[in-house]
């Protein structure tokens, strides 16, 4: 909302693979979601694809880092820049990975972070919004609030609020049709327990990753991923082939050594799939985006947490290689 509010109309370049949110809040603010292919080392966002993608109408762009993995590249960081088109990340997935010796989230105008059970760090629901930038920052604690104008920090945009609207009661004016997204002392009391654990947590997970991903058969599982920075929640399970019935055999395997899974990575895969989308026109068909629909057939997360044992980290790769 605030991006169309800023920089007006046009069009978004977006990932295929995410949640649904990030797709759905372009939709809501009237923008239009230009679907490009992901980098099957990264999950995110293919920069070739991206900068192919860029037209005149290019508002932003905006990158998930899936599942844990940095989704950066120092070519679409300067390009970006210099075409000056906005990068907003989506962290929720990532807290604490980094590009280089920043952290993700610190490098787009704008992003986001949730703290949903299932993340790095909870505050049961919640997440927030990072910027540096005053005028975004200030938009956005409105918009957060209903769009009223009171939350704002800056008195010169209450002032002019004020004088524009002499017949409102300056405690109720409404700047924007935004809704309620304000999270409450109980949140924040959880969140900032998190905070204290998160690198330690951290770490312990991405030690899990890397001996997940040695005992994987590289032969059968993607191993490539690129990990260098990586904060992973989830272990990243892909199939190097597609391949149907091995799939059906993995997963029937992982369900009978009760061992909880989802199929499709972020958000169930190809969002291009999802019946939200079904009639929008002008979109690609979802099977021409070939990475992400290899991903959204052939792969699966399984959970990652810090006091996970290591030798049932053994042990499931003992069963998978078994099939
Ligand atoms: C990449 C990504 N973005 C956004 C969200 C939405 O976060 P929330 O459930 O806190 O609204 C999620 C949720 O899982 C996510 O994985």
């Amino acid at each position: 909302m605030a991006l169309k509010e800023i920089k007006g109309g046009g069009e978004v370049i977006v990932p295929p693979l995410t949640w649904v949110s990030d797709i759905s809040a372009v939709l809501r603010a009237g923008l239009k979601p230009v679907f490009v292919d992901i980098k099957p080392t990264t999950l995110a966002l293919d920069t070739s694809k991206v900068l192919e993608a860029i037209t005149p109408q290019t508002r932003a762009v905006f990158l998930t880092h899936v599942l844990g993995y940095n989704g950066l590249t120092d070519v679409l960081l300067t390009e970006l820049k210099e075409r000056q088109i906005p990068l907003i990340e989506d962290v929720c997935e990532s807290h604490g990975a980094v590009h280089k010796t920043k952290k993700l989230g610190s490098y787009g105008w704008a992003s986001n972070f949730s703290f949903y059970y299932a993340h790095h760090m909870t505050t049961i629901e919640g997440g927030i919004v990072s910027t540096d930038d005053e005028e975004l920052y200030d938009m956005i604690r409105m918009m957060r609030s209903h769009g009223m104008v009171r939350e704002s920090l800056n008195p010169k945009t209450k002032r002019k609020y004020m004088e524009d609207n002499p017949d409102l009661n300056p405690d109720f004016i409404f700047a924007f049709p935004s809704h309620n997204m304000r999270s409450t002392e109980l949140n924040a009391i959880l969140g900032l327990q998190q905070l204290t654990r998160l690198d330690e947590n951290n770490l312990a997970r991405t030690r899990n990753l890397e001996l997940f991903l040695s005992v994987l058969d590289a032969s059968v599982f993607q191993t490539d991923f690129e990990v260098m920075g990586s904060s992973n929640y989830a272990f990243t399970l892909v199939l190097k082939n597609p391949d149907f019935v091995m799939r059906d055999k993995v997963e029937r395997t992982l369900i009978s050594e009760g061992i909880e899974f989802r199929r499709g990575l972020s958000g169930g895969g190809n969002q291009l799939r999802q019946p939200y989308l079904i009639n929008l026109s002008g979109l690609p068909r979802p099977e021409s985006l070939k990475v992400v629909d290899h991903i959204h057939h052939f792969s699966w997360y399984i959970g990652n947490y810090p006091d996970l044992d290591q030798a049932k980290i053994l042990h499931l790769g003992q069963i998978l290689s078994t099939i």
